[in-house]
């Protein structure tokens, strides 16, 4: 089977700029994986996103040099809108991602544009809102829900061209702590259950992190430091990019209570278990 994602040192500059968004990125992803991506502002996280669904190159104009291949063939060859079958992705801010005047025209509008037919859109849709959980703001329209319910309907519209990896560009920014925490656990949920791959661009990593598989550190355009969570953040270079580690954390490897060999919590859970 074809790797989901494989990315060999790609390079892209945008047309104008003098230095690299991105450079030198080597990366795969593989199925089941929930990757988070964080870094400092400006550190290329945004445009790295871009091109796992083709708005980099061929919407957003520059130099790409290098390859990225995503289930085997280059997205240099492939539309966007074929690659937004492979590939959902869902922006920061949800209001400017919906545009219809009810919650089911919004979820039907991407597989009308697909041209299928009326049954075929009507499960997808009648799906999409079942796998995110909206059935009760089905008729509402998307300008009279909150910034939480906004952000399970976007999911939802991209749902609804069937894709196998879901990336989503910092969702929660814009969200209160409970609303985030549902939408991160909803991810959680489509990871899990739907077996969908999952690149999650977030600085909060107290809320993320702990349903990660993989985190991925980026600065100046690099990923710098790459692996499991609870690995990954321990290092020292992470802490000084400004990251944003787990609390907790930050806390027991400041205590240096952690046995050589064990992992430092991302949450309390995991902090009391080692303590006791
Ligand atoms: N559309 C664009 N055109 C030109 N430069 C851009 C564009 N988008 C981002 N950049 C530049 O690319 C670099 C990386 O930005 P970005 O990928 O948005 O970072 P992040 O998402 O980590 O904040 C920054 O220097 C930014 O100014
Ligand atoms: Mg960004």
């Amino acid at each position: 089977m074809a790797i989901p994602v494989e990315m060999k040192d790609l390079t892209f500059v945008y047309r104008g700029a003098r230095k690299p968004a991105i450079k030198n990125i080597n990366l795969r992803i593989m199925n089941g994986e929930f990757v988070v991506v964080t870094g400092p502002t400006g550190c290329g996280k945004t445009t790295l996103c871009r091109c796992f669904n083709g708005l980099i190159p061929h919407f957003h104009h520059g130099k790409m040099i290098g390859q990225i291949k995503v289930n085997g063939v280059e997205t240099r060859e492939r539309k966007v809108s074929d690659l937004s079958q492979t590939v959902g992705f869902v922006f920061q801010d949800p209001e400017n991602q919906l545009v219809a005047l009810n919650v089911e025209r919004e979820l039907a509008f991407a597989p009308e544009n697909l041209g299928l037919p009326r049954e075929e859109i009507k499960a997808r849709v009648e799906e999409a809102i079942e796998m995110v959980g909206i059935d009760h703001l089905r008729s509402n329209a998307p300008y009279e829900l909150s910034g939480g319910e906004q952000q399970r309907v976007a999911i939802a519209s991209v749902l609804t061209l069937k894709p196998s990896i879901l990336v989503l560009d910092e969702p929660t920014s814009n969200l209160d702590p409970v609303s985030a925490k549902k939408v991160v656990i909803l991810l959680k949920q489509l990871n899990k259950e739907y077996g969908m791959i999952i690149i999650l661009i977030e600085h909060r990593l107290d809320l993320v992190a702990p349903y990660s598989s993989r985190v991925l550190v980026m600065s100046n355009g690099e990923i710098v430091v790459e692996g499991e969570p609870r690995k990954a953040l321990s290092n020292d270079y992470v802490e000084k990019l400004g990251v944003g580690i787990p609390r907790i954390l930050k806390l027991f490897k400041g205590l240096g209570v952690v046995r050589d060999g064990q992992n430092l919590p991302l949450t309390p859970d995991e902090a009391i278990r080692i303590l006791i």
